[in-house]
C-alpha cells in the first residue's frame, strides 16, 4: 500500500529517520489526537517556554536559540488564539503541530527544544496543567453554588416543609435545613477538589521518556516556573500516572451524583402535585403540544449529564487498569473523557446555581402539607416521655394507636378531640396540642445539626465564615 509520493505517506518529520514510508490512512486516523488535544495548546506552549528557558539557564542550549524558540512559541500562541493556525492530522498531536510550526518559523534552532524531554513527560505536563486549571474553576463554581444555597437557606430558615424518608412524610423540617444539607454535600465536593489540586501539584517535565535524562536539567526550576509545588519524584511513575485525571473524574462523579439528587428533587417538587417550587421561565421549557406545561428540562439534563460523567470515570479506569508501566498509547484516550466530563460538570453546576437562585419557593403549600401524613407523631411520643414519664417504647405504642384512630376518622392528630386522646392514655392533657403543630415540632429540634431555625442559622454562620 505504500505510496511515498503522496503527502499522507511521506515519513514523519519528527521520527521519520527509521521509517521508509509514512502511515497508512487508517493508521493516521487511529493514531491522531490533534482533533481533541489541540485544546492543550496554551499549556503545551507554556511548558515548552519553561523547558527552553531552563535548558538555556543550565547551558544545555544557547541563549540565542532559547530566545528564538521563545519568540517563535509566542508567535504560535497568538496564531492559534487568533484562529490563524492550521492544525495537521499528519502531525498527530498538539506537541508535534507546535514543534513543526516552530521549525518553519525559526529554522534549525527549533530542533533543540526537544532536548532532555519526550512527548511522554510533555503530555503528562500539559494535561496536568489543564486539569489543575479545571479543578480551580470547579472550586470557584462550587463556591458560587454554595453561596446560592446559603442565601436561600437564610431566607427560609423558618419555612416549614415535610421531611421525607423513603419519600414518605417523616417529620417536619425547615426548607433552610434542607438547603443546608446540599451545602454540606457541595462543601465536601469542594474540599475534595482542593485535595486533588494538592495531589497533582507536582511537575512531570524532565521525566523524559521514562528514565530521566543525562542532561544536567533543573526540574525544580521548571516546576517553579510552571506554578507547581515541586517536581515529581519517580520518572517511571510520572509518565505512567493518570491518577490526577481519574481523581478529577471521581470528584466530578460524586459532585454529579449530588447534583443529580438535587435535580431529581427539583423535578418532584415542581410537579403540580407537590407544588413546592416553581422554576423561573429562564430555567424551564414549554411543551409544543400541551400549552399548560412547564417542564424542568434543565434539572433533567443535569440528571442525565451525571450519567455521562460516570461513563467517563469508568472508561478511564478501564483504559488504565491493564497497562504495564510506563507509557502506552492507550493513555492518549484519557483526554476526551476528561474534557467531556469537565464540560458536563461545568454546565450542571451553572444550571443548578441558576435554578436554585431563581426558583420561587411556595412556603404556604409546603407548610400546608408539612403537617399531613402524621408528621408530628414523634412529637406526641416525645411529649408522653417528657410529660407523662412513659418509656419511649410505650409512648411509641400509644402514639401508634392515636395515629390509627386519626386515620380511621380521616383527620390529623391535632384534630382529635382531647377525649379521644385521653381514652388512649389518661395522662394526656390539652397541653399536648402545643407540640402537635409543625412550627413547634421544628422549633423543638435544637440538637446540634437539627432542623430548628436557631440551629439552621448557626450552620449558615459556620459556612459563611468558611467560604
Ligand atoms: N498524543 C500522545 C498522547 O496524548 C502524546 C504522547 C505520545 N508519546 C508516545 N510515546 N507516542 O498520549
Amino acid at each position: 500500500m505504500a505510496d511515498d509520493t503522496t503527502d499522507t505517506k511521506s515519513s514523519n518529520q519528527m521520527w521519520g529517520g527509521r521509517f521508509a514510508s509514512g502511515p497508512d490512512a487508517i493508521m493516521e486516523e487511529i493514531n491522531a489526537s490533534i482533533g481533541f488535544d489541540k485544546k492543550l495548546f496554551a499549556q503545551d506552549i507554556r511548558g515548552s517556554i519553561a523547558h527552553a528557558t531552563m535548558l538555556a539557564h543550565q547551558g544545555i542550549i544557547s541563549a540565542e536559540d532559547k530566545d528564538k524558540i521563545v519568540h517563535g512559541l509566542n508567535t504560535i500562541l497568538s496564531e492559534i488564539e487568533s484562529g490563524n493556525f492550521e492544525f495537521s492530522r499528519q502531525l498527530e498531536d498538539i506537541h508535534m503541530n507546535v514543534e513543526a510550526r516552530l521549525a518553519t518559523l525559526i529554522g534549525p534552532a527549533a530542533g533543540r527544544l526537544h532536548t532532555a524531554r519526550s512527548r511522554n513527560d510533555q503530555v503528562a505536563l500539559d494535561f496536568r496543567l489543564w486539569v489543575k486549571e479545571e479543578l480551580q474553576k470547579t472550586e470557584q463554581m462550587l463556591t458560587g453554588l454554595i453561596a446560592a444555597f446559603l442565601d436561600r437557606a437564610e431566607e427560609h430558615a423558618e419555612s416549614v416543609m415535610p421531611g421525607f424518608t423513603h419519600l414518605q412524610t417523616a417529620q417536619p423540617v425547615t426548607f433552610g435545613h434542607h438547603c443546608m444539607a446540599y451545602v454540606e454535600m457541595f462543601g465536601r465536593d469542594r474540599s475534595r477538589v482542593r485535595h486533588a489540586i494538592e495531589h497533582l501539584d507536582e511537575s512531570p517535565i524532565g521525566a523524559a521518556a521514562l528514565a530521566g535524562t543525562g542532561y544536567p536539567i533543573d526540574r525544580h526550576m521548571t516546576a517553579k516556573a510552571l506554578g507547581f509545588r515541586e517536581p515529581t519524584r519517580n520518572s517511571i511513575d510520572t509518565v505512567s500516572d493518570r491518577d490526577f485525571a481519574i481523581e478529577f473524574l471521581s470528584i466530578a462523579a460524586i459532585a454529579g451524583m449530588h447534583l443529580s439528587r438535587l435535580a431529581e428533587e427539583i423535578v418532584i417538587w415542581s410537579t403540580p402535585q407537590f407544588g413546592f417550587v416553581r422554576l423561573s421561565d429562564a430555567f424551564s421549557t414549554g411543551s409544543s403540544i400541551m400549552p399548560q406545561k412547564k417542564n424542568p428540562d434543565a434539572a433533567e439534563l443535569v440528571r442525565a449529564k451525571t450519567g455521562r460523567i460516570n461513563g467517563s470515570l469508568v472508561a478511564l479506569l478501564t483504559i488504565m487498569k491493564g497497562l504495564p508501566l510506563a507509557y502506552s498509547k492507550d493513555m492518549q484516550e484519557d483526554k476526551e473523557q476528561v474534557f467531556d466530563a469537565a464540560e458536563s460538570l461545568e454546565l450542571a453546576i451553572a444550571a443548578m446555581t441558576g435554578m436554585v437562585r431563581d426558583m420561587t419557593v411556595n412556603t404556604a403549600r409546603m407548610k400546608a402539607v408539612a403537617g399531613s401524613g402524621y408528621s408530628t407523631a414523634t412529637d406526641l411520643a416525645d411529649w408522653l416521655v417528657r410529660e407523662a414519664g412513659l418509656p419511649f417504647r410505650d409512648a411509641h405504642h400509644v402514639t401508634g394507636r392515636a395515629v390509627a384512630l386519626a386515620e380511621s376518622k380521616g383527620c390529623d392528630l391535632a384534630e382529635l378531640p382531647l377525649s379521644d386522646l385521653q381514652a388512649i392514655h389518661p395522662d394526656i392533657t390539652d397541653k399536648v396540642y402545643d407540640v402537635l403543630t409543625v412550627e413547634a415540632s421544628v422549633a423543638s429540634r435544637k440538637s446540634f445539626g437539627g432542623t430548628a431555625p436557631s440551629e439552621v442559622r448557626r450552620q449558615i454562620a459556620f459556612w459563611r465564615a468558611r467560604n
